[in-house]
């Protein structure tokens, strides 16, 4: 049985040694055998993304900064713990860091320690899931957070995202993963965020701005500074969603399927 495993060359080579096969017969094989072998192995260039995946302490992002839950936010802690089994609390600890980067403005490190605390996690188990999800942001970050998706769909449909982030970047003066010097802008190029029937779109903070052009993505950044600056704060943050006036995601042509009225359980159950 063990020959059945060992390879031919090998058998044959020990066949020779031992005088079974002739030497002349076994030789191109022998040497074959010697034959150094290689494999070819291809890799790619290794990436490095020094703010997802290390920290380094810096005079706003270190452990010695306190950081604990407002009354309101321990609250809303308390409630999202009760949603999980108690032997299954560290479950919680997306949501949690979910309100301690809009608590403190960034996941920082004392963030993540006290998260880590409260849910007596290890603090390293906190830091591989911060620094896994890019919703976390580990660096501080402006007053609107821009992040244009930059994926196949935005990247194809309407005008298309890279005008989109040329319109942003020039009007911005800022590149990628930086912010402008006032503080209010933040800009990053995402992938998918899930409306790619609205493309191209952007994310600001919590919301979606769809349909985009260069111009009124532009006057949307406008109407976004202005409201930030108004010291009356009586200037409307401009509206969420489409930028073309559709509502949601509706063909431009209006509808042209499903047209009947909508009906549901109240049609088929005269009782209700
Ligand atoms: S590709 Fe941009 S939202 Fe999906």
């Amino acid at each position: 049985m063990a020959k059945r495993f060992s390879p031919a060359a090998l058998r044959l080579a020990v066949r020779a040694a031992s005088g079974n096969v002739a030497v002349t017969a076994a030789a191109p094989r022998a040497s074959f055998a010697a034959k150094p072998m290689h494999r070819a192995f291809s890799t790619t260039p290794r990436k490095a993304s020094d703010n997802l995946m290390v920290h380094r302490h810096t005079s706003d992002n270190n452990p010695d900064i306190p950081f604990k839950f407002s009354p309101e936010n321990e609250k809303v802690i308390a409630e999202i713990q009760k949603r999980y089994p108690p032997q299954y609390k560290k479950a919680a600890v997306m949501p949690m860091l979910d309100v301690g980067q809009r608590q403190h403005g960034f996941t920082s490190i004392s963030v993540m320690n006290e998260v880590a605390r409260l849910l007596e996690m290890p603090p390293m188990r906190v830091y591989e899931v911060a620094s896994f999800y890019t919703m976390y942001n580990r660096t501080p970050v402006g007053k609107y957070f821009v992040q244009a998706c930059t994926t196949t769909p935005c990247q194809l449909g309407g005008c298309g995202s890279d005008v989109i982030v040329k319109a942003i970047t020039n009007h911005l003066g800022i590149s990628g993963g930086h912010t402008t010097k006032d503080g209010l802008f933040t800009f990053i190029e995402v992938e998918c965020l899930g409306a790619c029937v609205n493309a191209p779109m952007i994310q600001i903070n919590d919301d979606y701005f769809e349909d985009l052009t260069p111009e009124t993505v532009v006057a949307l950044l406008d109407g976004l500074k202005a409201a930030a600056l108004d010291p009356s704060g009586k200037t409307p943050i401009p509206k969420a969603g489409p930028l073309t006036g559709r509502d949601t995601c509706e063909n431009s042509a209006g509808l042209t399927s499903l047209t009947s009225k909508p009906w549901g359980i109240e049609t088929t159950r005269s009782d209700l």
